[in-house]
């Protein structure tokens, strides 16, 4: 048997702190790109690191993607600040971040109704139909700042979304994003525990994302969840994604325990919903990077 040489051991460490500088440091850049200093060396510099990497085109015609400008900036910096908030050994979940990575979380999940609109909708006919509707409601939990539901107010102009989060703080960064945003009447948000959601037959669409939100609120919320759909209402279980090589489950296993929430899988994901009665039960594959995202109807 071959013994391991201290080389070897010291460039196993070195290679592999120097991949992920790479992608760290192509996440800053991404950020800086598309941040709102574009003028300067830097920016130069940062948008030369993303015509290497080939996405040079994609970010000059931002019409071609299903995300603003802003969206992607939130994408880039939003994983960058969580993971520097781990560091300092302080870290007490989710409502423990500044507001400025708050924000960009915000961002990033803003761009959750475009996915919706391309990768769901079009398995769900009646859905569509269903939210174009006047009176047409949507419950979103763990509202956070308030962009996933903004987002979903600008895309289905009849839409009323009621948001959810147990953090004051967040609320009051959400109500000032919802009062300048330009779907402030359709939009609102209340400081509650999805665990004790007592709304009925209310909500055409759901969503909860069981990274963040810890058990037993996550189970006790998808039943009430559930029993507030109206029927043929969808409910969206975002959770992570376990199928892939044994370093990306462990990472995503990380980011959940970071989050403070559940590590649920699809498929356990599926058992919920169909335990809960809600039939058409499936898995939408959303692009690389967006939460693994099981759905079902009542
Ligand atoms: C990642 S944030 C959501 C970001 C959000 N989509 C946005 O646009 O800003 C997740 C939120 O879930 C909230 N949360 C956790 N447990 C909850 C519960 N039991 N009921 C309601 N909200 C909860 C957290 O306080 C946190 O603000």
């Amino acid at each position: 048997m071959s013994e391991t040489t201290d080389e070897q051991v010291t460039m196993r460490i070195t290679g592999a702190v120097r991949e992920w500088d790479l992608g760290a440091t192509c996440l800053a850049a991404l950020a800086v790109a598309t941040g709102a200093a574009a003028g300067g060396a830097l920016a130069g510099a940062a948008r030369d690191v993303m015509a290497a990497a080939g996405l040079d085109d994609a970010l000059a015609d931002p019409s071609r993607l299903p995300f603003s400008a802003e969206q992607v900036h939130g994408m880039a910096a939003s994983p960058l600040l969580q993971a520097a908030a781990l560091l300092d050994g302080s870290h007490a979940g989710w409502s423990a971040h500044s507001d400025e990575t708050l924000i960009a979380q915000g961002r990033a999940s803003g761009s959750a109704a475009a996915l919706f609109t391309r990768f769901v909708l079009p398995h769900f006919a009646d859905l569509a139909d269903r939210l174009a509707r006047p009176g047409a409601r949507m419950l979103d939990v763990g509202t956070g700042v308030g962009a996933l539901a903004i987002g979903y107010a600008q895309a289905f102009p009849r839409l009323h979304v009621v948001g959810l989060d147990v953090e004051p703080r967040v609320l009051r960064l959400a109500q000032a994003q919802i009062s300048a945003s330009p779907v402030a009447d359709r939009v609102e948000v209340r400081h509650a525990d999805v665990a004790e959601l007592a709304d009925e037959a209310g909500y055409d669409l759901a969503w909860i994302p069981a990274p963040f939100v810890p058990e037993p609120a996550f189970s006790n919320g998808v039943a009430r969840i559930a029993a507030a759909l109206r029927p043929g209402g969808m409910l969206m279980i975002g959770h992570g994604i376990y199928e892939g090589t044994e370093l990306e489950n462990a990472i995503a296993r990380f980011k959940t325990v970071g989050y403070g929430g559940t590590p649920l899988d699809g498929d356990s994901a599926a058992r919920l919903l169909a335990a809960h009665g809600l039939t058409a039960v499936r898995r939408v594959q959303l692009p690389p990077g967006a939460p693994g995202l099981t759905v079902g109807l009542r």
